[in-house]
This record gives C-alpha cells, sequence and structure tokens, in this order.
C-alpha cells in the first residue's frame, strides 16, 4: 500500500479588470502585434483597490474547497506558493488560514517565484505521504502588477495577478503510475543565475523593488530545462520515455510564453494538442499559472479524472521543476 496525495478539488480566482494589450500602446514603446507574437500574451487580468495576494488566495481556496465538497474544518494545511505576499511577514498563508476561519492546523508560505507551485505540490506530497497530514490547500497566488516598473517594455507586458488552488488528499494506492495522485517529482535551482530574473528590492534595500529579467537569457534555459525535468519526473514515475506520447493526457505547462511553451512540447514529442494553454488570456501571473491552468483545464472539461498530467515550471533563481500525477 502507497499513500499518495490525490487532488479532489480545484479552483481559482481572477481578478475583474482585464487588461488587454492594447492598453500598452501609447503609455510604453509597444504594440499588441510584439506582444503577441513574442509572447502570445493578449490580456492579463491586474488587482484592483483592496484586492491582495491573500484575498484571491482565500478564493481560490474557497472554489477549490467548493469543487471537493469540502469546508475548511477539513484542511489540515496550507502551502501558499507566491512572491508577492501581502506583507513581508507574516507568510500570506497564515493570512488566508485566518480568511478561511481555520481554527487548526498549520499554514506557511513558498517562495521559488514562478516554480514555487511545483515546490509546494513537491512539499505537500511529502507531508501527507509522510502521514504528518491528511489534506492539504496548496494554492498559488501573485500581485505581480505590484513588482511591474511600468516604464519597463522589457517586463510590464508580460505579467498578470490570479490564484489558483487545488485541495490534495491522502488515499491509498498501490504504488504504480496507474494510480491517483502525485507519481513523481522533480526540484531543481542553480543560484548563480540568479542576475537573469529577480526583483530588486527587498529587507535590504527598504523597499519592495521591481522585475528585473534578461527576458532571452531566462527563454534560452527555459526549453532545455523545462523538457529535461519533465523528462526526469516522468522517468520517476515509471512512464517509458518512448511512450510519452501514448501516456500523457495533457502537459500543464507554466504560462510564461507560447514560444517556450511550444518548444518544450516539441522537445517531449507532444502535440500542442496535448497542452494546456492560458497564457493568452492570463499572461505570466508566476506561482498562480499551473493552479490556474489545472483549474480552467477542468473547467473547459480538458482535464478529467484519471488524465496523466505531466506539470512544469521555471522562474527567477533560477529554480525549475516538474511533477507528474494522475488526475
Ligand atoms: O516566468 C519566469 C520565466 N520567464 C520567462 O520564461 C520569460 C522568458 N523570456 C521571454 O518570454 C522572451 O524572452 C520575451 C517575451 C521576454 C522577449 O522575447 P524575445 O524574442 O526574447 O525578445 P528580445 O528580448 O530578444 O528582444 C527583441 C527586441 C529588442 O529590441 P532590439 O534590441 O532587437 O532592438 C527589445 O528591446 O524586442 C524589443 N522589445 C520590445 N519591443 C516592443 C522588448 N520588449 C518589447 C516590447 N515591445 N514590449
Amino acid at each position: 500500500m502507497t499513500i499518495r496525495a490525490v487532488v479532489i478539488g480545484a479552483g481559482h480566482y481572477l481578478p475583474k479588470r482585464v487588461v488587454e494589450n492594447a492598453e500598452f500602446e501609447g503609455k510604453i514603446d509597444t504594440d499588441d502585434e510584439w506582444i503577441r507574437s513574442r509572447s502570445g500574451i493578449e490580456r492579463r487580468h491586474f488587482v484592483s483597490e483592496g484586492e491582495t495576494t491573500s484575498t484571491m488566495a482565500t478564493a481560490a481556496a474557497l472554489a477549490a474547497l467548493k469543487d471537493a465538497g469540502k469546508t475548511a474544518a477539513d484542511v489540515d494545511a496550507i502551502i501558499l506558493a507566491t512572491s508577492t505576499a501581502d506583507l513581508t511577514f507574516p507568510s500570506a498563508a497564515t493570512m488566508v488560514q485566518a480568511q478561511l476561519g481555520m481554527e487548526r492546523g498549520f499554514a506557511f508560505d513558498i517562495q521559488a517565484v514562478c516554480a514555487g507551485f511545483i515546490f509546494a505540490l513537491a512539499n505537500a506530497n511529502a507531508l501527507i505521504a509522510s502521514g504528518q497530514v491528511k489534506r492539504v490547500l496548496i494554492i498559488g497566488a501573485e500581485t505581480f502588477s505590484k513588482i511591474i516598473d511600468w516604464t519597463d517594455r522589457t517586463t510590464s507586458v508580460l505579467f498578470g495577478d490570479g490564484a489558483g488552488a487545488l485541495l490534495l488528499e491522502a488515499q491509498e494506492g498501490d504504488g504504480t503510475s496507474k494510480d491517483r495522485g502525485i507519481l513523481s517529482t522533480d526540484l531543481n535551482s542553480d543560484g548563480r543565475l540568479h542576475d537573469l530574473l529577480f526583483a530588486d528590492g527587498g529587507v535590504s534595500t527598504g523597499t519592495t523593488g521591481y522585475v528585473r529579467m534578461q527576458g532571452n537569457q531566462v527563454f534560452r534555459h527555459a526549453v532545455e530545462k523545462l523538457a529535461a525535468t519533465a523528462t526526469t519526473a516522468m522517468e520517476r514515475a515509471g512512464i517509458e520515455a518512448g511512450e510519452s506520447i501514448e501516456n500523457v493526457s495533457w502537459v500543464v505547462p507554466h504560462q510564461a510564453n507560447i514560444r517556450i511553451i511550444q518548444g518544450t512540447a516539441k522537445k517531449l514529442n507532444l502535440p500542442i494538442e496535448q497542452v494546456v494553454v492560458t497564457v493568452q488570456d492570463h499572461g505570466n501571473t508566476s506561482a498562480a499559472s499551473i493552479p490556474l491552468a489545472l483549474s480552467v483545464g477542468q473547467e473547459r472539461g480538458q482535464i478529467k479524472k484519471g488524465d496523466l498530467l505531466v506539470t512544469e515550471a521555471i522562474g527567477g533563481g533560477l529554480a525549475w521543476g516538474a511533477v507528474v500525477l494522475r488526475w
């Protein structure tokens, strides 16, 4: 008998305010055609007054609980992946715990930037597999609009705000790749590459700072590292490399750039029809992008119970990784 961390609910929240590419024209030296063709992004959502990472995370969590037919009282732990917590401390996860009215359990944030949700999935899996908790809410939520330099055309057009959440539950499996739940994880980082993507603020500067990115350098690392980590995770899950196309139902990648998504799918020998794509509507929502894509993919009727999914992400650090799970 193997304990598996099985997804029993998914939900998401997107701020009401939708900003089309055209809104950037005239404010900075850019146009819809450049943004679309270089990134695949057409629009993104931005928070309004009063909305924060924790309020969006709570809304996504409530949607996931509803989808699972559970309440906050059924949850033992909350893991929130974010780089844009409301405050330096306490964690945004403890704010969500309070907003959900949870009176027990524990909550903490994970900071691995765009790869944060992959790291959250791996940590939730470890907590469940070791028998420490039965149900974990894992959330990815970001308000990158608060750390964007609106004068920088190379970053300001790329990011969006939002939140997605999954409820994971400990269930018994046979220990094979036919089990539902998380089947394998692969985590990586290389701190020597931190200059490629970072926010130039923090406690050492007394400001929150702005996103700085050498986009084409990150791009170069992304396709290569994402294909490698996805392949490693598939091997660990017992999925034969040559059979991957037949066995994998969906790849659910971090939604940063359609060209990275296409390039990675090609390297994995997977047709783009088997990739859940939301980047056109959400932009890059950092740690929120994978849970948003999972929840939207389920809502669209793409992702169904029993489907074999490969998720992968890369971001600042650089930090990257992949998770294979059966939905
Ligand atoms: O989520 C974390 C991981 N992040 C990513 O995965 C992002 C990875 N990188 C990317 O998605 C792409 O590199 C970008 C979309 C950021 C940029 O696309 P690119 O094809 O790599 O373009 P580039 O950076 O090489 O820039 C090409 C040109 C430059 O002009 P010059 O030097 O050739 O004259 C840029 O200044 O495009 C220019 N440019 C723009 N032009 C119009 C950069 N931003 C803009 C803009 N509008 N917004």
